[in-house]
């Protein structure tokens, strides 16, 4: 059984990463299991209308990279380098046979998957910010599935720590690279979250 603990520590483990040993790859079997970890999540309606497209292929990843965009705060990196890329992606789908809308059941798969990859030492970065066609057509899509999110992964080749924020509504919350290019996540205290 998981104790609290070890479940706070895992969870302040999962950090964002973007940049990585791009000489490890991750076994196939792997990604299949962290995908499985899905089945066990709520799905609102029990639907269940995601899928996982897995892209480990050197071919499919360098026909997918150039439609994500990395960092958005980070306004003079222009994502990975050649050598720092992630050794998988795995590319959420909804099937649109089943549902346009699934509600947040995208958000608890990608938790879920992010989470039992921390716990193997892999760590990515979920990416929202691309064309869904542009993403469609290089993994060659049915069209029946649109691309909600493409979750990076790899084994990290960065320091990622979090900073608490001043606890006020305006502040500064933008990730940094600090002098030792580190990677700085500020979040908001508990003092902020709870209302009241
Ligand atoms: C819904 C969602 C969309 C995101 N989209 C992107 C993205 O397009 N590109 C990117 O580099 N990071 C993206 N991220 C990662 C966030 O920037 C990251 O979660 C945030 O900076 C906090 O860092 P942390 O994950 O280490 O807590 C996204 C995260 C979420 C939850």
């Amino acid at each position: 059984m998981t104790t609290f603990d070890e479940l706070k520590s895992l969870l302040e483990s999962n950090r964002s990463y973007r940049r990585f040993d791009a000489s490890r790859g991750i076994a196939d079997a792997t990604l299949r299991h962290l995908v499985e970890l899905t089945r066990y999540c709520a799905s609102g309606r029990n639907l269940q209308p995601l899928r996982y497209r897995i892209v480990t292929s050197d071919d499919e990843r360098d026909a997918l990279f150039p439609a994500l965009k990395w960092a958005g705060y980070l306004t003079q990196w222009d994502g990975p380098a050649v050598d720092e890329r992630p050794a998988a992606y795995l590319v959420q789908c909804i099937d649109t046979r089943l549902t346009a809308n699934c509600l947040c059941d995208d958000g608890l798969q990608l938790e879920a998957i992010t989470l039992g990859a921390a716990s193997l030492g892999i760590h990515g970065c979920i990416i929202k910010a691309f064309n869904a066609d542009n993403v469609a057509r290089v993994l060659s899509l049915p069209g029946y599935f649109k691309p909600l999110y493409v979750l990076a992964l790899g084994y990290p080749a960065e320091k990622v720590v979090v900073t608490d924020t001043d606890g006020t509504p305006d502040a500064d919350i933008r990730y940094y690279r600090d002098a030792d290019d580190t990677h700085v996540v500020p979040k908001r205290p508990l003092c902020e979250l709870l209302i009241g």
